[in-house]
């Protein structure tokens, strides 16, 4: 009987297609579906004619399985993950792997890594990205959990994954534990950040310089062949040339309200728990919240005033001055991206190879682009590098931005027009170069009203002082932690 060198649960698109892709390289899979007719349906369809095994129930699954026996979830986040897991443990021997491909929240996965430990099986936990087409035709993968288990899987992995033009593929192991979804949900949240940053160069493109959509398409068309060439600034110039079935643009008819399944609300959750500003990805998911409140909006759109948008200037200059902002903010971004990864590697003791990540979003993945390679090249410069922003080619990079930045800003603000990220990086910026920020008042008026204490410039740190601001406070003062 034909032995499967891997198994997948879960036919849904992204599993079949990662199904199809690994039957391309050269493995034999074998599929199961909790509906089972879908395991019909696939094999009648899509995948008639290559060597996917079916199967109906579980045990059959597993037995088809050669050992060890590598088991992928291509299965919803949560509870799903949790009661194929359940099912399987007592089918599966010691040594055998589980994999969960889909979006988990990294802490789930670390204590799935716990506890199937205690069982003997090996658990790793991988980000996919790349969408149906990735899957499919070369993904960036993100793997992370028992490092035992990676042997096992790599040459499948490292196979079906994306390659950069150099050949390497877009998959390394990432890290124990949670890490390959850590670094997954990084990758989410550059994303919402990325595609914020889209949005609101086309509100500028669109209410400021009332360009057409061809003007707008052209305009994304060519700064896809500079700095700015990646992934999602290609398909946003094919948007703007997406007709509806009426002949008019597609684009116009789709409600201005943002979904999120989750993935930029853990990174600034985490950013938050760690005292990381990772400011820029926080904006962008309250600016798809704000997209949210449409009624509210619109309502208050009747009644608050501003400037209407008008414009008076160099069109040209002024559009060279949005690319600039965009890409300035996009540094900013990765950069603080890049921070958290830092603190979260700290606090959970991974070692992340810092390179390595930024090769495997090279390709494959939705943020794909020939700016991550510059990241590459930085951390291959200098492994220790500390902040992006450090980096001689990034620092020369912002520096040259830095006008037509702060003009966007100043316009956008004197326009009417919100861009909440460009602007955050543009004070994330200020604030990061600073040497002295306003928090000696602000630890005053806390000692003031609190007896919060603070630290002085002429003692050494740690030393805290309180001051009895008014005279007829007491000499008590609050405990100095901080979180
Ligand atoms: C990917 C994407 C994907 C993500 C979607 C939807 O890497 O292929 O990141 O995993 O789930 O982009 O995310 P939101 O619904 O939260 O926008």
């Amino acid at each position: 009987m034909t032995q499967a060198d891997i198994g997948l649960i879960g036919l849904a698109v992204m599993g079949q297609n990662l199904v199809l892709n690994m039957n391309d390289h050269g493995y034999t899979v074998a599929v199961f579906n909790r509906t089972a007719s879908k395991v019909d349906d696939f094999l009648a369809g899509p995948a008639k004619g290559t060597k996917v095994i079916g199967a109906h129930t579980l045990n059959e699954f597993v037995s088809k399985l050669k050992t060890p026996r590598r088991v992928m979830l291509m299965v919803k986040a949560g509870d799903p993950v949790d009661q194929f897991i359940e099912m399987l443990v007592p089918l599966l021997d010691r040594g055998d792997i589980i994999i969960d491909g889909g979006n988990s929240h990294y802490p789930d996965t670390t204590r799935r890594c716990q506890t199937l430990k205690s069982k003997g099986i090996y658990f790793i936990g991988t980000g996919i990205s790349g969408g149906e087409e990735g899957a499919r035709h070369g993904p960036s993968i993100m793997p992370g959990g028992h490092p035992e288990a990676w042997p096992h899987i790599k040459k499948i992995f490292q196979d079906i994954a994306a390659k950069v033009e150099t050949g390497e593929p877009c998959c390394d192991w990432v890290g124990d534990e949670g890490a390959g979804h850590y670094v997954k949900m990084i990758h989410n949240g550059i994303e919402y950040g990325d595609i914020q940053l889209i949005c609101e160069a086309y509100q500028l493109m669109k209410d400021v310089l009332g360009m057409t959509s061809d003007e707008i398409a052209d305009t994304f068309g060519s700064w896809n062949t500079k700095e700015l060439d990646s992934y999602l600034i290609e398909i946003t110039a094919d948007v703007f040339r997406k007709q509806d079935v009426d002949g008019t643009l597609l684009l116009d008819q789709i409600l201005d309200v943002a979904g999120q399944k989750g993935t930029g609300k853990w990174t600034g959750i985490s950013a938050l728990d760690r005292g990381v500003p990772v400011t820029l990805i926080g904006e962008a998911v309250f600016a798809r919240c704000l997209s949210a409140m449409k009624d509210e909006r619109v309502q208050a759109s009747k009644k608050l005033k501003g400037p209407s948008p008008h414009f008076k200037g160099d069109r040209q200059s002024f559009l060279k001055n949005i690319f600039q902002a965009l890409y300035a903010s996009k540094i900013i971004s990765y950069a603080q991206g890049y921070m958290l990864m830092r603190e979260a590697a700290k606090d959970y003791h991974w070692k992340l190879n810092y390179g390595g990540i930024a090769l495997m979003w090279r390709g494959g993945c939705i943020i794909r682009s020939v700016f991550l390679s510059k990241i590459k090249q930085a951390f291959d410069k200098n492994p220790n590098l500390y902040n992006l922003l450090l980096d001689d080619f990034f620092n020369g990079e912002v520096n040259q931005c830095q006008t037509g930045w702060r003009e966007t800003v100043a316009a956008a603000t004197m326009q009417g027009i919100p861009v909440p990220c460009f602007a955050t990086a543009l004070s994330f910026y200020d604030g990061y170069r600073c040497a002295r920020l306003p928090a000696n008042l602000l630890q005053a008026l806390r000692d003031y009203f609190g007896a919060h204490t603070y630290e002085r410039v002429d003692k050494p740190r740690g030393e805290f002082f309180h001051t009895n601001w008014t005279g007829t406070g007491g000499k008590v003062s609050a405990s100095s932690y901080s979180v």
